[in-house]
């Protein structure tokens, strides 16, 4: 008898038809959101589930599950919204699809840091609103990136993705990461490491984090080190809400203590604090960091060559382990 997958979204048509010849599954051809009740339901009845950053499988839906699940398949490369202690104190394997959406997320944090250093999206507003009246030798008036300081915040595969891009376009790259690059990538990359991140952000004109969101990087961007950012000097986010002090954040902007934020995740996705839409200084866009036709199918492929590995008796090579 096949295993039966449950898809918690709807994935790209070729996936779930592939999905379809190689197991039993049960998709959500509607694209809801699964309550709770639905996700503890799954998660009783599948062999494997499929779950994205848009379903909570906290240690209670993992305390639910059936015996015959085995493993939960995650269509994403962040794994912040699992727990991971409990799904491996049940014997469950957690994968994910690390690498294929490396270079469209550095892409997503390098245009957010355009459309806000270069005020592209307030000009937008400007005219589409009508209220462009003439070209001005002082109007709209942004900062160039070149020879500004980029501080990375997580150096893995996003964050040095983030970084060769940011060397084309004339950015000093520094960094800090849990350890530092060897020497010949540093080298390739222009960067320089921070062990001190409280140091380095008190230098940076811009700040991109691309950590991972884990007990250790909740808020990194805590309103204290909000504060120690430089008065001209931006914030970007692509890695998760709750790695930065949302509340804080705004509080910076609204008093201009901070030049302008340029965001893809919030706090509590999808509900987005609205008072981001008011500010000027900001740019956000809703979590689309991996919103590409290609990555979102690589992904899917992925996911099956991780399921189709266990069924088939190995061990995923994405699979992901508690830090016990
Ligand atoms: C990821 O893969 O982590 C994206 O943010 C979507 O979940």
């Amino acid at each position: 008898m096949k295993p039966l997958v449950i898809l918690t979204r709807k994935l790209p048509e070729n996936v779930e038809e592939r999905m379809k010849k190689l197991f039993r599954v049960e998709l959500n051809a509607d694209d809801h959101l699964f309550s709770r009740e639905e996700l503890i339901d799954a998660v009783q009845r599948a062999d494997i589930l499929v779950p994205t950053v848009t379903d909570k499988i906290d240690a209670q839906v993992i305390g639910s599950a059936g015996e015959n699940l085995r493993m939960l398949a995650n269509f994403g490369v962040g794994v912040d919204h699992i727990d991971l202690k409990a799904a491996q104190s049940r014997g469950i394997t957690v994968t994910n699809t690390p690498g294929v959406l490396t270079e469209d997320t550095a892409d997503i944090a390098i245009t957010l840091m355009l459309s806000i250093m270069r005020r592209t999206n307030e000009g937008e507003r400007e005219l589409r609103s009508g209220k462009w009246e003439k070209w001005a030798p002082t109007g709209m008036l942004g900062r160039q990136l070149r020879g500004k300081n980029l501080g990375i915040i997580g150096m893995g595969r996003i964050g040095q993705a983030v970084a060769s891009r940011a060397k084309v376009f004339g950015l000093e790259v520094h960094y800090h990461n849990r350890s530092q690059l060897d020497g010949a990538s540093e080298k390739e990359l222009g960067a320089t490491y921070w062990r001190s991140l409280d140091q380095m952000i008190t230098q940076m004109d811009v700040i991109s984090l691309n950590c991972p969101s884990t007990p250790d990087t909740q808020k990194i961007m805590s309103k204290r080190r909000i504060g120690l950012m430089q008065k001209h000097a931006y914030l970007i986010n692509t890695a998760r809400g709750d790695v930065v002090d949302e509340a804080a954040l705004i509080v910076a902007l609204e008093e201009k203590h901070i030049a302008g934020a340029g965001l893809d995740v919030y706090e509590n996705e999808p509900h987005v604090d609205e008072r981001f839409f008011t500010l000027e200084n900001v740019v956000a866009v809703p979590h689309m960091g991996s919103a590409t036709e290609e990555a979102r199918i690589a992904m899917g492929e992925l996911v099956l060559i991780n399921i189709k590995t266990l069924v088939d008796g190995h061990s995923p090579r994405n699979r992901v382990l508690a830090r016990l």
